[in-house]
C-alpha cells in the first residue's frame, strides 16, 4: 500500500510482539517514529504510558500482545508523525485481521479514538472508553483513551480513569467471564441482541445499557479509590 511505499530506508512494517495466546492483544493506532526504528509496537513514551498503566492495573505485562491498526508509520511530509487516514487503516484491514488470528486471543484492547473508530465509526472514544463490547461475534472489544492524549493533557486524572478501565477489563479476562457465550441471547429487559454485558454477566442491548450501566461504573468506581492510593513517576 501507499504507506508502506512511503517508510524510510530501513522502517519497514511493524508487526504484533508478545506471546502467542496472550491474555489481550492491545491495538493501537500507528507505530511511532520510536516503534518503526525498532521495530516494535509501543515502545516510545506513550508505550511506556501504557505499560505502566497495565502494572497499576494489575496486569502481568509480559503476558499482553501489541499491535496497531496499520504497521507503518504514517508521517507528514516534514517527517512528523499524523494520524494514518480511513484510507489507510481500511488498506491494513486484513493485515491486523491475520496478526488478531495468529495471536489466538478473542479479547481486544483499542487503544484510542482512531483503533475504536476503525473498529466502531459510530461510537466516540469519551463515551464509551471502559465498555465492553462483542465485535463480528468472535472478539471482545473494550475502548480506553490513547495514552498519548493522556500525555498531552498532562492529566493524572485521565490516568487514573484509563487505569480503573483496566482494572475492571483484566478483573473480566482474569474472572473468565466470556461475553461471546451469551451470543444467541437476548437483553434480559427486551428482545434485541445483547451487545453490553456488566459484572454479572447480565446482558443488555444499547437501549437498555444505557439505563443499566451504573453497576458497571459503581465497580470503576472501587477500582478508582485503589488507584487513588498509587503513587505515580
Ligand atoms: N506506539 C504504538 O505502537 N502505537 C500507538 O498507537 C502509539 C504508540
Amino acid at each position: 500500500c501507499l504507506l508502506h511505499e512511503a517508510q524510510q530506508e530501513g522502517c519497514g512494517p511493524v508487526p504484533w510482539s508478545g506471546p502467542l495466546r496472550p491474555s489481550f492483544i492491545a491495538v493501537g493506532e500507528a507505530p511511532g517514529p520510536e516503534e518503526a526504528k525498532a521495530g516494535a509496537p509501543f515502545v516510545g513514551r506513550a508505550g511506556k504510558l501504557l505499560r505502566s498503566m497495565m502494572g497499576a492495573a494489575g496486569v502481568d505485562v509480559g503476558d499482553v500482545g501489541f499491535a496497531n491498526v496499520v504497521s507503518c508509520y504514517p508521517s507528514k511530509s516534514d517527517g512528523g508523525f499524523r494520524a494514518p487516514s480511513v484510507a489507510e487503516t481500511t488498506a491494513c484491514r486484513d493485515n491486523l485481521m491475520a496478526q488478531l488470528e495468529l495471536a489466538q486471543t478473542q479479547w481486544v484492547l483499542l487503544v484510542g479514538a482512531i483503533a475504536l473508530h476503525s473498529f466502531r465509526s459510530d461510537l466516540t472514544i469519551t463515551d464509551t472508553h471502559g465498555h465492553v463490547f462483542v465485535w463480528l461475534e468472535k472478539y471482545v472489544v473494550m475502548p480506553i483513551l490513547h495514552p498519548s492524549y493522556i500525555l498531552r493533557r498532562g492529566s493524572h486524572y485521565l490516568k487514573k480513569e484509563t487505569v480503573a478501565d483496566l482494572t475492571a477489563w483484566a478483573q473480566m479476562i482474569a474472572d473468565g467471564d466470556d461475553p461471546l457465550a451469551h451470543l444467541d441471547e437476548t437483553c434480559v429487559k427486551c428482545t434485541q441482541p445483547m451487545l453490553h454485558y456488566d459484572r454479572d454477566g447480565v446482558g443488555y442491548c444499547a437501549k437498555h445499557w444505557e439505563r443499566w450501566k451504573g453497576q458497571w461504573m459503581k465497580e470503576r468506581d472501587r477500582a478508582k479509590e485503589v488507584i487513588e492510593q498509587l503513587s505515580w513517576t
